[in-house]
């Protein structure tokens, strides 16, 4: 049932270009220039005449709500809040029948995001849900939604659900732009052909990057803190990246995004604190490339995530993992399969059982 694989992890790791495949088919439709879902559709008014979008989630769901933050604010221009579902519920938050909450969930039974959906429902908020469980409680609690169709996901750390939040919520936010006129018709055409593009890109980037991430976590067996840096669109795949670490190895790590290093983590910073740092060519690539300075300058060992071709970055690194060049609003999707594997090669060295790492269950049903 593993198919072949060691570990259900590896396995769902692998499976990502099916799986994101799986979460477009019948959906993106490049030739007809379209993308065809039908829980936006048929709420449409609703999501054109928002006022905002409060996305409620937690653990691994809530980076992949942060990404969607950025997607929908930047290609549809809705307001967008993100909120944990445990934080959210407990705080009386302010919710109108002008809002749309929207649940991630991979299955549809965390307790803190049903209950918080729950009362979002109550204060008349028109409530959708991203699941990958069919039927589950969340997805029968909700007005609409679109499922992520990434099949069972058995490994405890989240990995190709994660992915296909992420499809998910690219679509989402490209169809609301094509909508609202935020994007043009050109851009809407480049950016749903790119994104038909992405599972061959991921299934290229697995092959060229897999042996080399082996190797370098030898170097990284025995350290005890990690830090993950990103920007923009990367700065939730750097917490994603630290959150696998943390769960799966029982190392260490933490996640911020880049700036903020200069305003208390870059006192951690010396010849045994690895850092890595998320520096595709973006529009944020300079200011990265000064982060990137300022760790080498105290010694820091960085593992940077590049894209292909990079120079500027791989001169200055102990290691560079190239990644497909990309627009940056699909960036994160790719950035995050490499930080898996490192993630997984370096648990396993330490040797733990990765599909069921200590106190973790898959679905926190318990508050
Ligand atoms: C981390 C992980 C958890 C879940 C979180 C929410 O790898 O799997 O952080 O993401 O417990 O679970 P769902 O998505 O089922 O609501």
């Amino acid at each position: 049932e593993k198919g072949g694989y060691e570990h259900f992890m590896l396995k769902e790791i692998h499976e990502q270009p099916k799986s994101i495949m799986d979460t477009m088919r019948g959906r993106l439709l490049v030739e007809e220039g379209i993308i065809q879902m039908a829980g936006i559709w048929d709420y449409q008014e609703k999501f054109l005449n928002a006022e905002r979008i409060i996305i409620i989630s937690c653990g691994t769901s809530w980076h992949a709500g942060l990404v969607g933050e950025y997607l929908i604010e930047d290609l549809a221009r809705i307001p967008v809040e993100v909120e944990y579902a445990s934080e959210f519920r407990y705080r009386n938050p302010i919710i109108t029948d002008k809002d749309i909450v929207i649940a991630i969930s991979q299955s549809g039974e965390t307790a803190d995001s049903l209950a918080a959906l729950k009362l979002a429902k109550e204060k008349g908020a028109f409530i959708y849900g991203i699941c990958n469980v069919v039927d589950s409680s969340i997805a029968r609690l909700t007005d609409a939604g679109s499922y992520t169709h990434a099949g069972p996901e058995i490994g405890v750390a989240s990995t190709k659900a994660f992915t296909a939040q992420l499809a998910v919520l690219s679509m989402i936010a490209i169809k609301l732009a094509k909508h609202k006129g935020t994007i043009s018709k050109e851009k809407f055409n480049s950016l749903i052909t790119e994104l038909d593009s992405i599972p061959d890109k991921i299934e290229k980037l697995i092959k060229s990057t897999e042996e080399q991430i082996k190797k370098i976590s030898l170097q990284y067996e025995n350290v005890h803190n990690f830090l993950y840096l990103g920007r923009g669109y990367n700065y939730p795949i750097a917490l994603e990246g630290a959150l696998k670490l943390k769960e799966i190895s029982y190392i260490h790590a933490e996640g911020y995004p880049a700036a903020e290093m200069k305003h208390g983590p870059i006192a951690l910073i010396d010849e045994n604190m690895p850092v890595v740092v998320i520096a595709p060519r973006t529009e944020h690539y300079e200011k990265i490339v000064s982060n990137i300075q300022e760790i080498n300058s105290r010694k820091g060992k960085v593992i940077a995530i590049v894209t292909e071709g990079d120079i500027q970055v791989k001169n200055m690194v102990a290691e560079a993992i190239e990644i497909p060049d990309v627009s940056e609003c699909f960036s994160p999707i790719l950035a995050s399969i490499p930080l898996q594997l490192l993630a997984y090669y370096i648990a396993i060295l330490r040797g733990v059982n990765v599909d069921q790492p200590r106190n973790l269950a898959k679905s926190v049903t318990v508050e």
